[in-house]
């Protein structure tokens, strides 16, 4: 390994980026930098990407920065464009002129969730709101642009922190005797530290070998194993809080999509194979109900949320 090598990670304290903080760190220094971090990036502002980038001299750039607010991206589609479409795209370009190379995540909202089969890293995207559309945006602005790139579609993220499915269903849980959750959307929960794991394997696989790299360039899905429901999810998130501790929750019922409007469409059946990323790099994420006990316990014996 490089003695001295620098990794720029983006994404501040998100979900994503606090692990990534972690788990890289046995691979180079970390340089972490959010909107309110010393240096700070906010990429809402164009003009500031490449001076950070060419100030920190990274060798490798994980960008798990990203305007994540799905509902509300239908209202601001200029500030989502901004952060998930334009400033990859920037990112990308000021990666090439130092000479780094580019880790960004996706989405599986690129997909409409029409497909009868795991989505295929080629298959056809067709986003069906703004934040997919500005994703897939991101995505075609990063392989446009000249460095050597991985791209990691991802979904359904959740962990013990920031704002995310599995913390709001245990708070309501706690607080409500029926949650009604959506039961006709399908998809793959993802432990935001299995995303941060897999990323420091294939970082440590590739490390400083350029023709490695250009080879491994491209678009990678990057979910657990299995599918769930949302509310397959909600279910198994309260009967793991109920061996713990008392709810109010007495019951979790299914509802439809059509009972539950929300102002971005939703791909409903968006299930990613990751069979790529298995073959070409040995990564392969554990079910996701394995992640959704471990995280819990991680919770139950640990902190208090
Ligand atoms: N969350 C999901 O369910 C999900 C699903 C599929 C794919 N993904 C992808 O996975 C990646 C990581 O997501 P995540 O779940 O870790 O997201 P997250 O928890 O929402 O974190 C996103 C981070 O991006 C930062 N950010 C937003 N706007 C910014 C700006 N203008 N300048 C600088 N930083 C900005 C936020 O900073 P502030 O704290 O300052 O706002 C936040 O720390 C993203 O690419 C996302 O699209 C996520």
């Amino acid at each position: 390994m490089k003695a001295d090598r620098r990794i720029l990670v983006l994404g501040g304290d998100g979900q994503v980026a606090w692990e990534l903080r972690r788990t890289l760190a046995t691979l180079g220094e970390v340089i972490a930098v959010g909107r309110r971090t010393e240096p700070a990036l906010d990429l809402m502002q164009p003009d500031s990407i490449l001076p950070l980038v060419e100030q920190v001299r990274p060798d490798w750039i994980v960008n798990a920065a990203a305007y994540t607010a799905v509902d509300k991206a239908e209202q601001e589609q200029e500030s989502a464009a901004a952060v998930n479409a334009i400033a990859p795209g920037l990112l990308a370009e000021a990666a090439a002129r130092v000479g780094a190379q580019l880790v960004h995540y996706s989405t599986d909202y690129v997909f409409d969730g029409t497909a009868d089969r795991p989505y295929k890293e080629d298959d056809v995207p067709n986003p069906q709101g703004v934040y997919g559309r500005t994703k897939l945006d991101g995505e075609e602005a990063i392989a446009k642009a000249g460095c050597d790139w991985l791209i990691l579609r991802t979904a359904w993220v959740y962990g013990t922190r920031g704002g995310n499915f599995m913390r709001t269903m245990r708070r309501l849980a706690r607080e409500r005797e029926e949650l009604r959750v959506v039961a006709d959307q399908r998809g793959a929960p993802t432990w935001s530290r299995h995303i941060a794991e897999a990323t420091a394997q294939v970082l440590a696989q590739l490390g400083d070998d350029r023709a490695a790299w250009h080879r491994g360039c491209g678009i990678y899905h990057l979910t657990s194993a299995g599918e769930a429901t949302w509310h397959d999810f909600a279910s198994a998130i309260v009967e793991h809080q109920r061996r713990q501790e008392t709810v109010a929750c007495q019951r979790v019922t299914a509802i439809t999509t059509a009972d539950y409007p929300t102002p971005a469409r939703r791909p409903a059946w968006s299930v990613l194979d990751n069979d790529k990323l298995a073959r070409t790099f040995g990564v392969r994420l554990p079910d996701w109900r394995v992640a959704l006990a471990q995280v819990q316990d991680d919770l139950d014996n640990y902190a208090n949320p």
